[in-house]
Formats: C-alpha cells, structure tokens, sequence
C-alpha cells in the first residue's frame, strides 16, 4: 500500500475531488453532446494492464478514472439522451445516493439497519399514494423492472402452484403442469426472461396480437381463458410498451382475469406514471385491480441507477418465496420493523430507498405531476413535427412519451426503406447530438425517441427532428 487504508486525510481529499468532478460534469450536460466523439475509442482504450501487484493510493486511481474513464461516459444522464427510456438523477435523489454510498447500509433487515428498513417502508408506502395503490398491498425495492418483475412473477408462481396443491418454493416444480401465460404481443423481454429465471420459461408465453404490433386480441384472449375451464392461470398486461409507449387494456384485463381464476400481472416499468399525470391517466386505468404491478425508479422516477419496485396485492406471497429460511442467525422481521431481505430477490441489498424518499419529498406528488406532464407535452410536440415533416412518418399515435416514427422520403419502397433507417440509426448514434437507436414496429425499422429526464427542454426535444432531418439528407 502506499497509503493507510484508514488515512482520513486521503479519505476526504478523495471525497473532495470527487464532489468537484461530479459538479464539472453534471454542469457540463447542459452542453455536451449526449455521446461525445470517440467514447468507443475511449472506453475500448480504458484500463488495460494486468492487476497491480503495488497499488497507485486512491488520488492517483481517482485521478486515472475521472481523465481516462469519464470521457468514455455517455451522457445519459443529460437532457438529450433519448434511447431506451432513461432518467436521471434529480438533485435530491443524487445527493442521497452520495449518503447512501457514505452510510454503506446493508438493508436487507432492520436490525442491520433500521434506518434503511424504515426508509424504504416509507417510500413504498409513498410509492403506492403515487401510483394509486392499495396501501394493503405487499412492496419490495429491487434493482430494476427485470428484478421487480421476477419478484411480482414469483409471487404469481406461488399462488398458481398452490392452487394446485403445491409448495412450489420449497418442493420445486415435481407433480405440476406447465404453468399457462397469457399475453399481448406487448410483452416485454424482461418479463419473459423473469419467467426464464423462475422456472416457468419463455416459451410457455401465449401472445394474442391483434396486429404486428403486438396490440392485445381481447377475444382471442378471452376465448383461450374460457378453453382453461378455470384451471389457474397467468396474465400478464404492459402499461407503456417500448415501441410506441401503448398500454393494453388493462382494467378489461383484469376484469377477465378474475372471472377465469386467473393472476393479472401488470408491467409498468415506465407506464405505471401515466397514473401520476393529468394528461394519461385514463391509459393506466384499472391497474389497481391487478394482483402485481411493478415499475422503476430510474426511469421516469429519475433516480441514479439502480431502482426498481414491486407490489403484489397479497403480501404473504412474497414472503413464501424470499424468505431467508433455516438460518437462526438470520433476524425475522415484522410488519414494524420488516426486513425486506425476505421479501424480494437479494439478501444484502443497499438502502436504495434514501434515494427515492429523498426524491419524493423533495418534490411532491405535484412535481412528479408536472414532470410528467412536461414531457408528455414534449413527445406530443415532437409527433406533431414528426407529422408535419415531408420526409419523416409517425408510425404510431404518440400516447406517452415514445415517438415512434421513420425517415420516409417520398417514393421509397418498403424494402428499401428499412435498409435506409438502419443506416440513418446508425448515423444518429455516431453524431451523438441525439442519442436514440431503432426497433422494429409491425414489420417495420423505426425510431423511438423517449422523453423521461427532468433536464430536457422545448429545444433539446426539438433537436430529435431536427438533427433526424439533417442527416438524413446526407445519407
Ligand atoms: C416495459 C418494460 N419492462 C421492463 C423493463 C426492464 O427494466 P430494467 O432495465 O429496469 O430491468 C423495461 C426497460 O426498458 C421496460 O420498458
């Protein structure tokens, strides 16, 4: 070592330039490009050599990070990048992610830390007033949507195999049937790889799509629940699918689910906020009636990565799943003072939860309103410019924050036109003004710009267009 590990004196040197590197960065964002030239080069070139048998002390490998490895950073925290759908940390979120890191919380039980334990009680319990859920309902922080959708999905898991008789979690799958899922062709990757995860797997996924782009066939799902004859039986419903941000109907859903003694699952990774504004609600109706629904936080919540959350209607299906058994070192929680390690996938797990209630007190059900308010009127601005343009065709209404849309210029054929999208996606992401990548939407490349970072504004919104148009034109 060429410094004690417990120098103070490094420790808050470090600490220092950190804080001073992160403030030069994040204000920096308001400028830079959303993926600044020669990131590739820069990531590519980052950190070769072997493990140093004599270390550098943490100013000189700090320093090393911050010259040779943030200039490899996408700028996904800022304003303008626009591909998947990606937050950033609001000012409130972020500096409790600092004391997050600073109290180095294991908040998988209450008596490893009853602060991280209470804080995270206390924001699902603000979570599900945002979102207009049952304060009844069970709650969990994951890492993300793919890890809240596992834990939602294992809840289902349980039910159905009970249903049957079975203690799934402890006897595993021996003696069940193939457990039947049903959905609309909305369904997202990480839902099915949950399903991988747990057992069920993908291919055991039912789509019934009305259309290519996967829009629910209501009758036709109906029609196979009416064939199960009541045998128990998986949903699974999107609020806000990636393409184009479309929800399935989800309180049709739900109603049909119940007659057929079937779990509905409901998928909000970004979708659950159309509750949270004015403009949308009506898009998220009926979610209350599911028996899961999740979402994320570093999403449209915009907190730093990673967050994500789970709610299941009856809690103690959780608990049967995740509950850290036959370890008599291991505390029990209680409804007080819970111990969240037993109701979700990780046992050590970090008190994410700061961040969240950090957020939501900082702003209030009226800031996320207004946040998300804002950028639905942003992506309705974009579509209308998207419709207005001779060369460019919105394949798909804009009813959240995705625009989903093409360069279309007149007289090219369809072939063709894939070929001519794949290259200008290309383009978009090597410019780096812009940041945002193409799908395919019923047959068809496309682009989906979404809007979910509080720093974006009226002009970098109109840059997606604008910048879309120019290199087109020198394809
Ligand atoms: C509908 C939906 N579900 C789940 C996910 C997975 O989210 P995460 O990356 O947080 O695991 C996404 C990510 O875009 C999504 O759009």
């Amino acid at each position: 070592m060429t410094e004690p590990l417990a120098e103070m004196g490094v420790l808050s040197e470090a600490l220092r330039a950190a804080a001073a590197a992160a403030e030069a960065y994040l204000a920096g964002l308001e400028d830079a490009p959303a993926a600044p030239a020669g990131i590739d080069d820069a990531a590519l070139a980052f950190g070769a050599g072997p493990l140093p048998e004599q270390g550098v002390g943490a100013m000189a490998a700090l320093a090393e990070l911050l010259r040779d490895g943030v200039p490899a950073a996408t700028r996904s925290a800022g304003p303008r990048f626009f591909h998947f759908v990606t937050g950033g940390g609001t000012p409130a979120a972020l500096a409790a992610d600092w004391i997050t890191s600073a109290l180095d919380q294991n908040s998988f039980s209450w008596v490893s830390s009853p602060l991280g334990s209470r804080i995270e009680r206390v924001a699902l319990g603000w979570l599900k007033e945002l979102f207009g859920l049952p304060a009844a309902w069970g709650g969990v922080l994951t890492t993300g949507a793919t890890m809240a959708n596992f834990t939602g999905l294992a809840a289902a898991r349980r039910w159905w195999a009970l249903e049957h008789g079975r203690e799934i979690d402890q006897d595993g799958w021996a003696g069940l049937p193939q457990l039947p899922v049903l959905s609309s062709g909305y369904i997202h990757t990480s839902a099915t790889k949950a399903l991988s995860m747990l057992g069920v797997g993908r291919g055991s996924v039912r789509r019934f799509a009305a259309d290519a782009t996967g829009r629910l066939d209501l009758a036709a799902l109906e029609s196979a629940l009416r064939e199960l004859g009541g045998r128990p039986a998986l949903v699974m419903a999107t609020a806000g699918e990636v393409n184009a941000g479309d929800f399935d109907p989800i309180d049709r859903m739900a109603e049909l689910a119940h007659r057929h003694h079937a779990w509905l699952h409901v998928d909000g990774a970004f979708g659950l906020f159309a509750r949270v504004s004015t403009r949308a609600r009506e898009l998220a109706q009926g979610i209350d009636g599911a028996d899961s629904v999740i979402s994320d936080g570093h999403k449209w919540l915009n907190v730093p990565y990673d967050t994500g959350f789970a709610f299941v209607r009856h809690p103690e299906l959780m608990h049967g799943t995740f509950a850290l058994t036959g370890a008599p070192y291991l505390p029990v929680g209680s409804d007080e003072r819970p111990s969240f390690g037993d109701h979700g996938p990780e046992a050590s797990r970090r008190a994410r939860a700061l961040n969240v209630w950090a957020t939501l007190r900082a702003y209030g059900r009226d800031g996320y309103r207004d946040l998300v308010d804002r950028h639905l009127e942003l992506a309705r601005r974009v579509g209308e410019q998207v419709e207005a343009a001779p060369d460019l065709e919105l394949l798909a209404p804009v009813r959240l924050n995705v625009i989903c849309f093409r360069f279309h210029p007149p007289g090219a054929s369809d072939g063709a036109l894939d070929e001519l999208n794949r290259r200008l996606g290309a383009a978009i992401l090597a410019d780096g003004r812009v940041y945002f990548g193409t799908t395919v939407y019923g047959g068809r490349v496309a682009f989906r710009p979404a809007i979910s970072n509080w720093r974006t504004t009226e002009a970098d919104a109109d840059l997606i267009v604008g910048v879309t148009r120019e290199l087109a034109a020198g394809l």
